[in-house]
């Protein structure tokens, strides 16, 4: 049985799709992954999936798309059975598809930017999950820093708040605002395969914490 992983966030353009992608191929280095592409019709991962079709780059991973909560439940169900990790990329949304994947998803990542108005947005997320919470589902969540400016105090200290504020806990490792994840979303790569060390390195620390988390044994990859 594969280990679900879904990545949800209710505001658009948080970096969901930038986290699925580069999550599912840097699993996909050492397992076999499969990436679901839940936010139809905008399909991101979808479309990004293609490109790395296209140039060979799949490996051990493999790409899907649903159209519905009922789609993603059955697909869920196939391919845990034959994958090692089910990476999904979720909509924008509180939709069925959102309730769907935390019900079905052993760690739920949610990506953040500290901004105000995301960090506002996410509270109707944590209302959802404090609802699947009360009927005794068991949701493991945490957020993700997105785009967040280490240097800067106030992002430190929005991001400390938000974290009370929200009740819940984030990733150590954080994405920083770089150019390198537009670029490789575009062009069906990972930050593991672009020129840019900070990004790259940033990322495996957040893979290498997630597996961590996930108690999936970590050998040395950086
Ligand atoms: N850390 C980052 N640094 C720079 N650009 C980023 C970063 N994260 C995401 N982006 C860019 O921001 C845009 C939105 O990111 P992404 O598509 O991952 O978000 P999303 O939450 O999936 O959005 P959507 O609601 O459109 O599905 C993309 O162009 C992506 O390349
Ligand atoms: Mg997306």
């Amino acid at each position: 049985m594969g280990i679900v992983i879904g990545i949800i966030q209710v505001k658009g353009g948080v970096g969901r799709s930038t986290l699925a992608t580069n999550l599912a191929a840097a699993l996909a280095r050492s397992a076999r992954v499969a990436l679901i592409d839940a936010d139809v019709p905008q399909g991101t991962s979808a479309s990004w999936g293609a490109l790395r079709k296209r140039d060979g780059r799949l490996g051990q991973l493999m790409v899907a798309s649903v159209a519905d909560h009922r789609a993603l439940v059955n697909k869920v169900r196939e391919l845990v059975e034959l994958n090692d990790f089910v990476v999904i990329d979720g909509p924008p949304r509180l939709a069925e598809v959102t309730r769907a994947i935390m019900a079905m998803s052993r760690l739920c990542l949610i990506p953040l930017g500290a901004s105000v108005a995301e960090i506002w947005a996410t509270a109707d997320l944590v209302g959802i999950i404090q609802e699947a919470r009360d009927r005794h589902l068991n949701v493991n969540a945490r957020i993700v820093w997105n785009r967040f400016r280490q240097q800067t105090r106030a992002a430190h200290e929005l991001g400390d708040a938000a974290e009370k504020q929200l009740g819940l806990f984030a990733l150590q490792h954080k994405l920083g605002y770089r150019v390198a994840y537009s670029e490789v979303l575009a062009r069906g790569l990972t930050v593991a395969e672009w020129p840019d060390h900070l990004a790259r390195d940033e990322f495996a620390g957040l893979v290498f914490e997630i597996k961590q988390l996930l108690g999936v044994s970590v050998e040395m990859e950086k």
